[in-house]
């Protein structure tokens, strides 16, 4: 008989599920926010593949409600500390995910997001809407160049060096404290781990020059958000561009949005729709492999 996969997305691109349905009876939540709890430990009852998002917590307690006969979880996604990897591994259940295909799209957002804050684009434009533009002025609205600064010059900071990546690169390797102390620009990207979860707090944000500016990809979870946005606040330094927060979305009244010297933007570093294809065809070939007892195209080993 044909496995069952539960998708728990409504608006995947096709191209992943068609690849599903030729072999596997698919069937997915229709609804545009997230599965809720109670409908994703029913609907993974008999599943033998989760085909899953960064909005899905999957832990013991969905791998116990799938049932033995779960073989695999995929999700559409780089970042996985959403699965219980290690509970999934005990089970022998294969963990795929999306990395590489979404690296280009995010480093450009992250450009983007450089420049925006940068060059101060979203608090200048809202003074168009807004009438606080009187006239052309010399010196208003000015932010800094890039002429001259570190991200011309890149530095690095990963627990092992990476030296052919940072060849190409002209990247040099640092200790964490030296990027905090020397660096006009910060761009966190790492993955969300028990070791980087808030490395960017209030004793980290102290050691920045008062003209960084952070630049977070990651996860919300590398930050203490708190700490940020006392750093903001006093001017200890000058500016952040945020993809990611804790909570995703914010609340309205988060201190965050009252702040003129942040840009927050809604979780979109892989949002191109080629990238995202790719990442639909991805999680759904990972599944294929992944019931078909062979090589998976990404999977997450620990
Ligand atoms: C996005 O944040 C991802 O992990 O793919
Ligand atoms: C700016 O528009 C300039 O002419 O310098």
């Amino acid at each position: 008989s044909r496995p069952r996969v539960y998708v728990t997305r409504p608006d995947v691109d096709a191209s992943g599920l068609e690849l599903l349905r030729k072999s596997c009876n698919v069937s997915t939540w229709k609804e545009a926010l997230p599965v809720p709890r109670e409908v994703l430990l029913r609907e993974v009852a008999g599943c033998e593949a989760v085909y899953c998002a960064l909005t899905d917590k999957i832990d013991a307690e969905v791998l116990d409600a799938a049932g033995s006969q779960l073989k695999c979880v995929s999700t559409i996604s780089v970042g996985y500390e959403h699965i219980d990897v290690e509970e999934c591994r005990k089970r022998g259940i294969r963990v795929g995910f999306t990395p590489d295909v979404l690296t280009d799209a995010t480093a450009e957002l992250t450009l983007a997001l450089l420049l925006a804050t940068n060059r101060r684009l979203f608090e200048a434009s809202k003074q168009v809407y807004n009438g606080g533009w009187k006239s052309w002025a010399p010196m208003w609205m000015c932010g800094q160049g890039l002429k001259g600064s570190r991200p011309a010059e890149i530095t690095y900071t990963t627990r092992t060096a990476r030296p052919q990546e940072a060849a190409a690169v002209n990247g040099r390797h640092v200790d964490f404290d030296e990027m905090l102390r020397n660096s006009d620009f910060i761009v966190a990207c790492c993955a969300l781990t028990p070791e980087t979860k808030e490395i960017f707090n209030a004793g980290a944000f102290k050691k920045m020059k008062p003209n960084c500016i952070f630049i977070n990809t990651a996860r919300g979870g590398v930050v203490d958000q708190k700490a940020l946005h006392e750093a903001l606040d006093s001017k200890r330094i000058l500016a952040a561009g945020l993809d990611v927060t804790t909570p995703e979305p914010l609340p309205l009244d988060d201190p965050l949005l009252k702040l003129d010297n942040v840009v927050i933007l809604p979780h979109i570093g892989s949002a191109d729709i080629e990238t995202r294809k790719e990442m639909s065809r991805i999680t759904a070939r990972n599944i294929l492999a992944a019931l078909a007892g062979g090589k998976m195209e990404s999977e997450v080993t620990v």
